[in-house]
């Protein structure tokens, strides 16, 4: 695992947005998955202002977004489909057909599960998978026990989650109990992971996740069994970290070492 610790959400963001600039540069039609939360507001941003300034185009990309609340219409101002209108997709020329995020109103929840899996792997898989985490260790809606193995389904919420997500509904009771997401097992078949974390609060999080156990009560912790994992953190979030220095040294010694 990678992990870049730099200083503060900005470079976070910067960071994210160079690396998926680069990806689509080096290949124009990359299958991009993207996440929603507070975290890569500041990503979207800067792709936004990537492509006003004419140096990137998202033409010929698709993307599968992580989740989506069950139960909300794709309008619905608290839906991830809407959440990604409105941070991304309406700014940027990716052809709205090629965006995909579960349908929270599916009647029928396991064929749009099935029909979710289908539709990366006919894409050709994720080349680039964008994370956040959640205070208890989620990754996408993954909370703490689920399986590694997992696929594309529905999903309880725990209590800390909706309530850290109260803060955008107005009131715990409004957050969805449920919600579609991928599992930990699709997740890793991306071929690279790309996890961003900034502030203190979820420095125990990554803690867990960076140098815990591998164990499905930290569901972040399963990013240590994929080749190519990076997990970009501003300072606050990395202050659990006890390997900050030697984290560093391989920072400063990658130049060479792709020069090998
Ligand atoms: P946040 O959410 O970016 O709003 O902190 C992250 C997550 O729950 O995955």
């Amino acid at each position: 695992m990678r992990v870049v610790v730099l200083e503060n959400a900005d470079s976070v963001a910067q960071f994210a947005a160079d690396f998926f600039v680069q990806q689509v540069k080096r290949k124009p039609n990359s299958v991009l998955g993207l996440a929603t939360g507070s975290t890569p507001l500041g990503t979207y941003r800067k792709l936004i202002e990537a492509y006003q300034a004419g140096r990137v185009s998202f033409k010929d990309v698709t993307t599968f977004n992580l989740d989506e609340y069950y139960g909300l219409e794709p309008t619905h101002e608290q839906s991830y489909r809407r959440f990604m209108r409105e941070s991304l997709f309406d700014h940027i020329d990716v052809e709205p057909s090629r965006t995909h995020v579960p349908l929270g109103t599916a009647n029928n929840v396991e064929a749009e599960t099935e029909a979710y899996e289908a539709a990366i792997v006919a894409a050709g898989g994720i080349d680039v998978q964008l994370l956040g985490i959640g205070t208890d260790g989620h990754i996408a809606f993954n909370e703490p026990g689920s399986s590694f193995a997992s696929r594309t389904r529905l999903k309880t919420l725990t209590r800390r989650t909706r309530q850290d997500n109260a803060r955008f509904f107005g009131s715990l009771d409004l957050v969805p109990k449920l919600a579609l997401t991928m599992g930990i097992g699709s997740i890793l078949e991306a071929r690279q992971l790309l996890l961003l974390a900034c502030g203190e609060g979820k420095a125990e999080a990554i803690a867990k996740s960076v140098e815990g156990p591998v164990s499905a009560i930290c569901p972040g912790s399963a990013l240590q069994l994929h080749r190519r994992a990076i997990v970009v953190l501003d300072k606050g979030a990395a202050k659990g970290l006890s390997q900050l220095e030697y984290y560093a040294d391989c920072e400063m010694n990658l130049n060479e070492l792709t020069k090998v």
